[in-house]
This record gives structure tokens, C-alpha cells and sequence, in this order.
């Protein structure tokens, strides 16, 4: 089979890897790719948001799947454009894709399929904002958030009621919920829009700075499996979310197929959605492909041809892995690109194949590897437990250079040490 990938972070870098280690897969496409994916694709300039661009690469590629990784295509309906050219494609129709793209019409799906989340209200006008805000002002963080795409800069969560409300004034349609406390969960399922496979659990890591410290970002690490986590979680979640979530879209007219990725908060009083983005997470499909042992291009294909029904049962490694980020300078309100990355070759040699370097954003330059993005690279290990995973993890971050950038450097630490105790 031969699969073009489209889009160029460390996610679809990830993606990639598995896909070059399927042997169904004859020949790996991707566009526009970084650096990194160079290695293990071949790379084509597309502009990524225009669908008749990558329908007509797709075609004259050959290929027989189409994967698409970030949220702006598939919002823009690139899903669909490939679908209309008769080429098979991984990833939700702009109209299911909404369920990312507005927070309003997510939160909508949910109160019709009774999925448990925050409770919410979408203002439009100064006067809604000020009684919302006044509804949810008991002590608790304000939660603020823009209803469009903002590549995780929309969300505002603040004890300030003044910074809440400059935040909710600043969005045209906005979303004011309650706070949701607990520990966050990331969860993705595969579906083709009738059967939903849930993939492992893992936690990402979405603050900038040590002990959770520091502004938002896409995501600084994260790490699988989570062995606090109650084991039935998973099944709860498919139960109480994802199924109803498809269902509902299937109901509407607006089928969901592609990877559903449930942000859950584990609260006191039992889990609860987040937010639901219509695509793999970034860091968190780095740690969930490493442990992923059933060849991926097969179950992609089986969402994108509505066949997961028959599709045998996913088979995971039973080992841990953790990826940490390493941003650039200034990210992530103002990050420096053009940088010369050093030392990825000293990974490949002395840490494969238990840890590797996938790129986020980078680029070739001349003979030389650059950053070109706020989040540069995602440092990926696989060990036997989180703390072998996370020590090989920081090892090979360890043999990085690149002038200014930064780490978190408790990503899985405290989970390590708690499973180590246990
Ligand atoms: P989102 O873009 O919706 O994932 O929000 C970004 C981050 O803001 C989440 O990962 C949470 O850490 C936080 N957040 C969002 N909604 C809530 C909520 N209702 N209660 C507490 N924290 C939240
Ligand atoms: N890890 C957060 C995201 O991909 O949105």
C-alpha cells in the first residue's frame, strides 16, 4: 500500500515511523514533512489547507491512503476533497471535524448524547459573559475559552475574574464552564464512524515549566501506560464518551470516522470531558505508536474503509515510553527559528533503538538540521517501566544542542517514583 501523510510535526513524524516499519506499506509519502520525516519518507511541498492540492498529490502519488494529521485541513475539509477523489482517507469530514474546530458544537453533541462534561455556557455578548462568569464565581478558576481553532492558546483557566473576562471579551463566541479538577487523560479512539477502537491512555504535559509551572503550550511531554489509572477506565470511556459521542454524529447525518481524541479530567465525582479534537495529540501519539505493536497502516485504512468491525484486536507492547519536547527559545510566546540543532546523530547511534529523535519543527538547511517551529523536537524512549523509559529519554535529550532551547524536566517523574514505591 502506498500512504501519504499530511502535515509535518513530530506527531506526524511519529505516524511515519510505525508506518515505515509496516511491511504493508510499499512506499511512505509526506507532506509537507520536516527534516526528520525526510528519513523515512519522501517529501512534497503541498499547501496543506487547500484540499485540491492534496486530492491531485494523492493521485498522482497512487496512493491507497491518505492520512491527514493536523486539525486545520481536516477543519478546512481536506478529508473530504480526498474522499470526493476516490482515494481513501484517515481523518473526519470538515463537518465531523467541528467537534474540534468549535468548542459550542462540541458542547452540544455532548448534552445530546449525554456525555458528562463541564457545565457550560456560550456567550456572544458582554452582559452573557458577566452573568456566566458570575454563575460559575464560587471559589473555583474561571474557565474561559474561545470557540474557534486557537492551536491551544484559546483556553484561559484563572482564579483573576478580571483576566477572565478581558480573555472573554477579546473572543467573538466564547465558552464559560465550570472547573473541572483531577487528573487530565488523554484517550483516542479509531472509528469509522460505527465501531470504536480506544487506543492506551496517556498523560501529556501542557504547561511550560517544571511542577506544572508557566503558560500553556501544545504540549511539553507525556508518557503511557498510567498505572494510577483504573483499568476499567477505559472501558467506562467507551461507554459513557466515544460510543455516544459517534453515535451521535452517525445520527446527525455527519459521520465521525478518524481518530476521536478525548481530553478527560478524572474528577471527584467521576470523569468528564475536556475537549475532543478530531486527530491524533501531539506529544501524546508519540508514546501511545511506540507501544503500539499491531501495524498501524492496516487499522488506519480499516477507519478509513469502515471496516474495524472485523479488524482483530489491537496489540500493545508491554513496555513504558515517555517523550519529553525541547522548544526553542521564547516558546511559546515568541519562539526563535533558524537555530542549528546538534547531536541527533549521537542519539541514532548510541541510543536507538530504545530512544529516538522525532521532529517537530525542523528543517534542512544546507548540510545542517534547523529549528523552524516553537516545539523542535520530541525525544521518544521505550523501557521496561516509566523510570528505564524516561531515564533513556533524558539521556539522549541530554546529547542535544540547541542554543536557547528549553525542557520540562519532570515529565513522568512523579508517576515513576510512585510505581517504583508501589
Ligand atoms: P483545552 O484546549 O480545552 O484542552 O484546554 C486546555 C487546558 O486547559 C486543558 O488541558 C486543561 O488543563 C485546562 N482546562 C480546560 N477546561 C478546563 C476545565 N473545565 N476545568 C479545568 N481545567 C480546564
Ligand atoms: N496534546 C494536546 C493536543 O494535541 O491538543
Amino acid at each position: 500500500m502506498k500512504v501519504l501523510v499530511i502535515g509535518g510535526g513530530a506527531r506526524e513524524h511519529a505516524l511515519c515511523r510505525s508506518l515505515s516499519l509496516d511491511p504493508a506499506v510499499t512506499a511512505l509519502h509526506c507532506a509537507p514533512g520536516n527534516a526528520g520525516i525526510a528519513e523515512v519518507a519522501e517529501l512534497h511541498p503541498v499547501d496543506q489547507l487547500d484540499g485540491a492540492a492534496v486530492a491531485a498529490l494523492a493521485g498522482r502519488l497512487e496512493a491507497g491512503l491518505v492520512v491527514v494529521g493536523p486539525e486545520a485541513p481536516l477543519v478546512a475539509g481536506v478529508a473530504d476533497a480526498v474522499r470526493e477523489a476516490g482515494i481513501p482517507c484517515f481523518g473526519p469530514s470538515g463537518e465531523a471535524a467541528r467537534l474540534e474546530g468549535s468548542k459550542a458544537f462540541a458542547k452540544d453533541v455532548m448534552a445530546a448524547a449525554e456525555v458528562p462534561t463541564a457545565r457550560s455556557y456560550v456567550c456572544t455578548t458582554p452582559a452573557e459573559v458577566d452573568e456566566a462568569l458570575d454563575a460559575f464565581g464560587t471559589g473555583d478558576p474561571y474557565v474561559v475559552k474561545d470557540d474557534g481553532l486557537a492551536a491551544g492558546k484559546g483556553v484561559v483557566v484563572t482564579t483573576d475574574l478580571a483576566e477572565a473576562r478581558a480573555h472573554a471579551l477579546a473572543c467573538e463566541r466564547v465558552v464559560i464552564e465550570e472547573y473541572l479538577d483531577g487528573p487530565e487523560v488523554s484517550l483516542f479512539a479509531i472509528t469509522d464512524g460505527v465501531t470504536v477502537v480506544p487506543l492506551t491512555p496517556a498523560q501529556d504535559f501542557k504547561r511550560a515549566l517544571d511542577g506544572d509551572e508557566g503558560p500553556n503550550t501544545g504540549g511539553m511531554g507525556a508518557y503511557s501506560p498510567l498505572p494510577w489509572a483504573d483499568p476499567k477506565l477505559v472501558d467506562e470511556v467507551l461507554e459513557t464518551v466515544l460510543q455516544p459521542t459517534v453515535d451521535e454524529l452517525r445520527r446527525r447525518g455527519t459521520p465521525f470516522s478518524g481518530l476521536l481524541y478525548a481530553g478527560l479530567a478524572i474528577t471527584s465525582r467521576g470523569v468528564r470531558v475536556i475537549e475532543f479534537n478530531a486527530r491524533f495529540g501531539d506529544p501524546e501519539t508519540q508514546v501511545v505508536l511506540a507501544r503500539l505493536r499491531t501495524p498501524l497502516a492496516g487499522v488506519l485504512l480499516a477507519s478509513a474503509n469502515g471496516s474495524l468491525d472485523v479488524l482483530p484486536p489491537l496489540a500493545w507492547r508491554d513496555e513504558a515510553a515517555v517523550t519529553v519536547v525541547i522548544a526553542s527559545n521564547g516558546y511559546p510566546a515568541d519562539p526563535r527559528t533558524g537555530d542549528p540543532i546538534d547531536g541527533l546523530a549521537d542519539v541514532a547511534a548510541q541510543d536507538a533503538p530504545h530512544a529516538y529523535v522525532l521532529h517537530a519543527g525542523t528543517k534542512q538547511d544546507g548540510d545542517r538540521v534547523v529549528s523552524a517551529g516553537g516545539r523542535v523536537l520530541s525525544v521518544t524512549a521505550t523501557g521496561a517501566d516509566l523510570t528505564e523509559a524516561r531515564s533513556r529519554a533524558y539521556a539522549a535529550v541530554g546529547r542535544i544542542g540547541l542554543e536557547g532551547s528549553h525542557h520540562r524536566s519532570d515529565i513522568a517523574a512523579e508517576v515513576a517514583q510512585e510505581a517504583g514505591r508501589a
